[in-house]
């Protein structure tokens, strides 16, 4: 089927979106939401397929999107990257261009963030990144979301956003979301474990050329970050790919635990997420996890429901909205 864009739009980090385009993203995320739960048909995407390339493991979002994409009417096809034969080595272009020949948009899980923009360069179809070891702009998306759903429209414009942990793909993503969505975000993390430098130049440039109220600031102490917090946001401590250095990170990241004490200072009404999959015990406490203030089953289901928007956003050219 031919791509019905005329420009194609890729999906690859936060960067890629706009501030009004997240809006829309969640006004029809919330739409596609209440048709889903009360069973209404929303076919929007017949006769098309996407893609998954799958390079790490998946629960949330190889499901999320396979579901997805049946319930707008179309279908997914699961494809691990061991089975393809780009895991015999044939070129990420060579790949692209001729994916593109069969199917209307690809995800892709992989490692090296280059990866994913090597196969949008090349593919004629929209690429959405399913998580590269530098950003997962599908779950950051989710976990906005999630924020406003339960906070209401704009709610988190201005407001205090703690990340405490690992200086990760998450971190990353939550550097490029306070500039998108307009907020305040405290990064506590271990000197070694930093975010990405040049995201983190990149963003504060950003913000200064456009005036928006939001800032970035890297911190040691998590007291510090969770400070006043209207959301405390952590991950895990050893990423897909980093399973060698478990020992040496969960001895680096020992005063980064998300725990009743740390929540307490945050703000009274602050929100708990967690991308998961979690370790209760290492970077958060089980009752902070299982907790009044975690909103984690809901930023898992809302996966769903914002990578269905993305969908359509991206494989329609944002049409039906
Ligand atoms: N949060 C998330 O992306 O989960 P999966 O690794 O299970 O897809
Ligand atoms: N930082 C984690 C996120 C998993 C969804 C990882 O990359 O493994």
């Amino acid at each position: 089927m031919p791509n019905p864009l005329p420009k194609k739009h890729d999906l690859l980090t936060l960067d890629d979106v706009r501030p009004e385009e997240m809006s829309h993203l969640f006004h029809r995320a919330g739409v596609l939401k209440g048709m889903q739960h009360r069973g209404e048909p929303h076919r929007t995407l017949e006769g098309r397929t996407l893609g998954m390339i799958f390079e790490k493991s998946s629960t949330r979002t190889r499901v999320s999107f396979e579901a997805g994409m049946f319930q707008l009417g179309g279908m997914a096809l699961f494809l691990s990257s061991r089975e393809l034969q780009l895991g015999r080595g044939e070129p990420i272009a060579d790949s692209a261009r001729v994916l593109s020949r069969y199917v209307d948009g690809l995800m892709v899980r992989t490692f090296a963030h280059q990866n994913v923009e090597l196969m949008a360069q090349h593919a004629g179809i929209p690429v959405i990144n399913g998580l590269s070891d530098s950003f997962h702009p599908c779950q950051v998306l989710a976990d906005l979301f999630t924020f406003e759903e339960q906070r209401g429209v704009g709610s988190l414009r201005g407001k205090k956003v703690a990340w405490i942990g690992d200086g990760n793909n998450m971190a990353n993503t939550w550097i490029q979301a306070a500039r998108m969505a307009g907020f305040h975000l405290v990064i506590a993390c271990p000197r070694e474990y930093q975010p990405c430098d040049a995201v983190l130049d990149k963003t504060r440039r950003l913000i200064a050329e456009s005036g928006a109220n939001a800032s970035v600031e890297v911190v040691r102490d998590p007291r510090e970050a969770a400070a006043g917090a209207h959301l405390v946001t952590t991950d895990v401590w050893t990423s897909m790919g980093q399973e060698e250095e478990r020992l040496r990170r969960q001895e680096a990241f020992k005063g980064y635990v998300v725990d009743g004490p740390l929540m307490a200072l945050a703000d009274k009404e602050a929100l708990f997420m967690h991308c998961l999959p979690a370790h209760r015990g290492e970077e958060v406490s089980a009752e902070v996890i299982d907790g009044p203030q975690s909103v984690v089953w809901d930023e898992a289901e809302n996966r769903l429901h914002v990578q269905k928007a993305i969908l359509e956003w991206l494989m329609r050219g944002g049409s039906g909205w």
